[in-house]
């Protein structure tokens, strides 16, 4: 583990450079908590790399290895339970969990997805989909959005936002960049605020109350 009082667990699939700016927020003060497992449903991640290199617990749970989602969810669930965690980041994790994770973690788990929510989210809009249909749209703005995980996909609570302006000669390559940017800037941020206790939900609505 590291980090202070609050612990904190990260699911992800891939790369982990979300996972990575959390780490960095943790060492440096920013977020008073402490990350106390990274849980990959891909044993090959890079994110599990980047935890061991930081002296972080790391586990890994296939969803091949069970026979339905409720099963894996479950399991997901049991893992972070055994790692005591508080609150669980959603980090680039491609899969979709059932009710009984959020059974146990309703209101303590958030995601970062690469667009403006509601737009842009549900079944089927990640990666260079959602990225790729931003373009298609016509819109001129696009952003980063961490939200509280609820079962339904991508439409919890909104937690902070951020937007990139889309310029004439914006491909879904160089979009997914300057988006992934707004992304390690707004995460650590939300990860902070929930630590320090300043963020309650009214309905869909999140409010931020001042720290000072
Ligand atoms: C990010 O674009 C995030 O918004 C989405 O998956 C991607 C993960 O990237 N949910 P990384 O693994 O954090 O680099």
């Amino acid at each position: 583990m590291i980090g202070g009082p609050v612990r904190i667990g990260a699911l992800v699939s891939g790369s982990g450079s979300n996972l990575q700016a959390i780490i960095d927020a943790v060492e440096s003060g920013q977020i008073k908590g402490g990350l106390v497992v990274v849980v990959s449903s891909n044993d090959r991640a890079y994110a599990l790399e980047r935890a061991r290199q930081h002296g972080i617990a790391t586990e890994v749970v296939r969803y091949e290895d069970f026979s339905s989602r409720r099963e894996f969810s479950e399991q997901i669930a049991h893992v972070l339970t055994e790692y005591r965690v508080d609150l669980v980041c959603l980090a680039g994790f491609m899969r979709i969990l059932d009710r009984v994770f959020f059974e146990r973690y309703h209101g303590d788990a958030m995601n970062i997805h690469p667009a403006l929510l509601p737009a842009f989210g549900g079944k089927g809009m990640y990666g260079h989909l959602v990225h790729e249909a931003v373009i298609a749209s016509g819109t001129q703005f696009s952003g980063a959005t961490v939200h509280f995980v609820t079962e339904e996909c991508d439409v919890g609570p909104i937690i902070l936002q951020d937007i990139v302006r889309i310029e004439d000669d914006d491909t879904p390559e160089s979009l997914a960049a300057k988006v992934l940017q707004v992304e390690h800037r707004i995460y650590p941020k939300a990860v902070e605020l929930y630590c320090a206790g300043l963020l309650t939900v009214d309905g869909m609505r999140v409010r931020r109350r001042s720290g000072q």
